[in-house]
Order: structure tokens, then sequence, then C-alpha cells
């Protein structure tokens, strides 16, 4: 039996409707399971700028530091009338926790569900066997010198001998290259031991490195195969073969146009979880944020209509990467499946001969399945 402490943030929109379902799933684990989940419920988002002042308090900060991780549900959608140029914005809060806590492995399982090969843009029987890993840095790269100008790494627009120019920088040191490739590498070890590393090294230096120490990572692993490709090959093959993939580890801008890539492979955005993992360990893992990949959803928000399935399989991935709970972890993604093999379905997958129930709804039949298991 396993304690753990978690710090729920639910958030805006559909945040507190899809999390609700991933509680409801983490307290039934909790019970089927004999262990001891201590959850915090904390703001973020617009609750917390209207309440506290900010996005996120210093307190649920804290209650998050001292956690072993975190499940985020979403935020954003200031109504255009209150936006201020200069005021708290709520996506501020994720800026915050991933930049203080150091999250650099960002991950992202898609694994299109049988039951809903018919809602994937692409045939059936290419989609056969589809169960990838991405592991995507996220902390460096040409997105860094985003928000704030590092000496070294320049990203801005300037002006040099009478002409405006503009300038990023693709920047990795060893250690950031081998942090990352060193998740992908454990990943892989406990799936199908097959890691594609993809770059650009015909044309970029950054790319030679990341070759170089992928090389020498993987000689520490030698039950697990490894491959490179070329970012343009892997955005072809992604669609084309996407069997063939297990755990894919890429550079921050590579991992966040081939994730949208094969995102689109589950049929709906509603679908998919993900988890963000930093430096510090915990006792079944590594201390992380989990948190669906859709936003906060205005359009339907308040409805019932929400996907609940990227939230609760965000709890799957908690259960597996922090707490090291990997038979509940399973529990819970099969349970998903079996609410989808039964005919249910959330309004954006409705379907011809299925059920189309609510959100809470939902979940609460995923919970069903979890407490029915042998
Ligand atoms: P979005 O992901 O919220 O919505 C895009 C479309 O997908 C909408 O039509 C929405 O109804 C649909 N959708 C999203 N989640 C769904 C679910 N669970 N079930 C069924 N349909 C779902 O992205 P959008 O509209 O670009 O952004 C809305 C707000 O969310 C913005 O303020 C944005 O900044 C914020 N956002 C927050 C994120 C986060 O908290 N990590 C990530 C992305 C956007
Ligand atoms: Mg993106």
């Amino acid at each position: 039996m396993s304690e753990a402490t978690i710090t729920v943030l639910p958030g805006d929109g559909v945040g507190p409707e899809v999390s609700a379902q991933a509680v409801k799933a983490l307290r039934a684990v909790e019970k089927r399971y004999g262990h001891t989940f201590t959850l915090h419920e904390g703001l973020v988002g617009l609750d917390a700028i209207a309440a506290e002042g900010s996005a996120i308090s210093d307190a649920t900060f804290e209650t998050c530091a001292q956690s072993d991780a975190i499940l985020f549900g979403a935020v954003g959608a200031l109504p255009a009338a209150e936006h201020r140029a200069d005021g708290p914005r709520p996506e501020q809060a994720l800026f915050r926790l991933r930049k203080e806590f150091g999250f650099f492995a960002n991950l992202r399982p898609v694994r299109p569900a049988e039951a809903l090969y018919e809602a994937s843009s692409l045939k059936p029987e290419c989609l056969k066997g589809a169960d990838m890993v991405f592991v995507r840095e996220l902390s460096a790269g040409l997105y860094y010198g985003h928000m704030e100008t590092v000496p070294g790494k320049p990203s801005e627009i300037r002006q040099r001998g009478g002409r405006t120019e503009a300038v990023d920088t693709l920047l990795y040191t060893e250690e950031e290259i081998e942090r990352v490739v060193r998740v992908a590498f454990d990943i892989a070890a406990g799936r199908r031991a097959r890691v594609t590393s993809v770059d650009k090294a015909n044309v970029l230096s950054s790319s030679v490195l990341w070759r170089q120490v992928v090389d020498r990572v993987a000689a520490d692993h030698p039950g697990v195969t490894h491959e490179h490709m070329l970012v343009d090959a892997c955005a072809m093959r992604l669609i084309r073969t996407p069997a063939e993939f297990d755990v894919i580890v890429t550079e921050n801008l590579f991992g966040d146009i081939l994730t949208d890539e094969a995102s689109m492979l589950t049929g709906s955005i509603g679908m998919l979880p993900s988890a963000s993992l930093g430096v510090r360990r915990t006792a079944g893992g590594r201390f992380g944020l989990y948190e669906p990949v859709h936003g906060s959803a205005p359009d339907i928000a308040g409805q019932d209509a929400a996907n609940p399935v990227g939230a609760v399989l965000s709890a799957a991935l908690l259960l597996r990467h922090s707490l090291g709970l990997e038979r509940e972890a399973a529990a819970v993604e099969e349970a998903v499946e079996d609410v989808m093999r039964d005919g249910y379905r959330v309004p954006d997958l409705h379907d011809e001969g299925c059920t189309v129930v609510g959100t809470e709804e939902f979940g609460r039949l995923i919970v069903h399945r979890l407490e029915a298991r042998p």
C-alpha cells in the first residue's frame, strides 16, 4: 500500500468538470487497491485572480511543492471586457509551475482506442497497433529565449546595419539533452524497448550533439534498441506507419509540432493526457504535473459535455510516473477503454449506434469498471 499527497488544481472552464472525473478515478483506485491518497485542492486561473490577485498564490504554490504530484485541469479565457494588457492572466499559473519546478520532460502518450478507429482521420488498418509515447524536451531549445532575454541566447527583433532582422537561438547543453533522453530510455525499458530519437542532424549542430548524447545514453541501456530519424521523415511516418513507434524523444519545437500531428490519430483533443516531469524525485518516481492536453474550452463549459478521458488518463500517468503504481495506472487505462468498447461516448465523439452520455456519467462508468475489476 502506498501513501501519497496530490494537489488538485481544477482551474477554469471545463477544467473543474474533467478534473472531478480524474479525482473520482483516483479515489476508486485508492479504495480498490488499498492506498491512501491525501488530496488538497487549490485555486488557479480566473478564480485565483478574483480571490487572491494572481493566477496562483504563493500559498497554493507551496502546497504543490509539498506534494508528490499535481493534477491540473485547465486555465484560460479571461472575458474580453476584463482583459488588461498589464493585468494578471490565468495562463501565468502554468508558466510559474513549469518554470519554478523545472519541468523538463513533457510526456504525451498517443494510443488510439480501437473503439474509436472510425473517429480518426486515418484508415483503421493504419492505426492497428499504434501505441506511442512522446518525450518532448520542455525547458530549452528554440523556445527558451521567448519570455526573457538571456545573454548568449538572443530571441529578438533588432536593428542591424540599417536593416531590421529577427533572431531566435536553438541552444542545448549536453546536460539538458541527457536528462530528457534518460527519461525516454527509462520509459522504453518498461514498454516495447524501442527509442526513436528525432532531430535534424543533417543541418543543425544542436542535433549533431543530440545524436552523440543519445548514443552514449543508449550504451547504458543494452536492452533498449534505438534509432535516429530526421524530423521531416518522422512527420511522414507518423501518419503512414504509426504502429512502428514506441518511445519518441525530441527537442522542444519538433515535439510541439509532432505531438499535435500525432494527437489527431486518437480522434479528439479531449482524449489526450500529458505529464510534465521535473528533476525532483518522489518515493515512486518523479514529481510531476499532469493535465489533459486541451484548454479550458469555454465554448462547452458548464454543459456536462466535455470529454473527461484526457483528464482521467492524466491521473493514470500520475499513478505511473510519480507514484510508481504501474498496475493501477494500467487499470485506469483499461477501464477507460472498456467504457468506450461498451459503446458509451461523450458528445465530441458521438457515433451511430453509440450511447451519448455527459461528463459526469462517463466518469461514473469508469469508476464502475474500476470497482468491478477482479
Ligand atoms: P481548447 O483546447 O480549450 O478548445 C479547442 C476546441 O476543442 C474547442 O472547440 C473545445 O470545445 C474543444 N475541446 C477542448 N477540450 C475538450 C474536451 N475535453 N471535450 C470536448 N471538446 C473539447 O483550446 P482554445 O479554444 O484554443 O483555448 C481556450 C482557452 O484555453 C484559451 O484561453 C487558452 O489560452 C487556454 N488553454 C489552456 C491550456 C492549458 O490549461 N494547458 C492549453 C490550451 C489552451
Ligand atoms: Mg502546441
